[in-house]
């Protein structure tokens, strides 16, 4: 699948972006998948937010409990001063996750195939193990923000091995809050795992492991804005981060975390499969 000349750049910028990886129709059937999860959510049910910038206070048992299901997750600034939705429910979640990949035909056939399998295999994991999915609105006006961050501090593993694959299912620019990173940012002195979010029982909360700064858009950082249907394939310590999208137009991405069978996957990790349950690969 990679060349040469690509898998270099992938080792030395810790991430690589391939334009077109995904066709159009294949993007249209998760969308409308989406759509319609969204459609069959009944918020009255449940107020659950996902929020990077307050991890500790805002992590429920709605979200511990997610990992084997598939839950919508409004965005933080979906809800006014009465707790009322701003605007409507279809405009109002900020992700799905995480086990469309391993409970939902159209979210599977998206997530696994000889592609993913060869890309998965020329960029080192020779048996992945993809934890987890998410679908990613970033909604018109609302979107929140991402800050800065390491996947790795969600899965680790000895050694560290989770990848993550971003597909963007809409242009992603600086307008609507396309990803940025740090180029090398995953090796040498800086790549150093600075955060591990952890979990004991019904808790979870972000530890501080290290010190060295984060990038910023104006320092070290570069933008990666791309079309529909690219992938974005990137190293478990490279430090991203995404803006909050005061644009007008959404900015749908569908995300895989994928660590390989042979490192050790941290039992304080807060997504867990139970001895039962097979973790899905490609
Ligand atoms: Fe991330």
């Amino acid at each position: 699948m990679l060349t040469e000349s690509q898998k270099q750049a992938y080792a030395e910028q810790g991430f690589l972006v391939l334009p077109g990886f995904k066709k159009a129709d294949a993007i249209a059937a998760l969308r409308a998948r989406a759509e319609a999860m969204v459609e069959a959510f009944d918020p009255g049910e449940q107020r659950s937010i996902f929020s990077t910038q307050e991890q500790d206070r805002k992590v429920d048992d709605y979200f511990l409990d997610s990992g084997d299901k598939m839950r919508c997750f409004f965005e933080e600034e979906a809800f006014d001063e009465r707790g009322a939705l701003r605007q409507g429910k279809a405009l109002s979640i900020n992700k799905i996750g995480h086990a469309m990949h391993a409970q939902d035909p159209v979210f599977r056939a998206f997530s696994s195939g000889p592609e993913l399998a060869a890309l998965a295999r020329d960029v080192g994991l020779e048996h992945p193990q993809v934890w987890q999915s998410m679908y990613i609105f970033k909604q018109p006006g609302i979107g929140g923000e991402v800050r800065w961050h390491q996947d790795a501090s969600f899965f680790e593993t000895d050694p560290i091995t989770v990848t993550t694959f971003w597909f963007a299912l809409e242009d992603a620019t600086r307008d609507n809050g396309c990803l940025w990173a740090e180029p090398g940012g995953h090796r040498g002195a800086r790549g150093v795992l600075r955060e591990r979010f952890v979990r004991e029982s019904r808790r979870a909360w972000m530890e501080t492991l290290d010190d060295t700064p984060w990038p910023s858009t104006t320092e070290l950082a570069v933008p990666l804005e791309v079309e529909a249907g690219a992938l974005v394939l990137f190293h478990g310590l490279l430090p991203h981060y995404s803006a909050a999208n005061r644009s007008a137009k959404s900015r749908h991405a569908y995300t895989l975390h994928v660590t390989d069978a042979s490192s050790r996957y941290s039992a304080r990790n807060w997504l867990q499969y139970g001895a039962d349950q097979a973790i899905p690969s490609f």
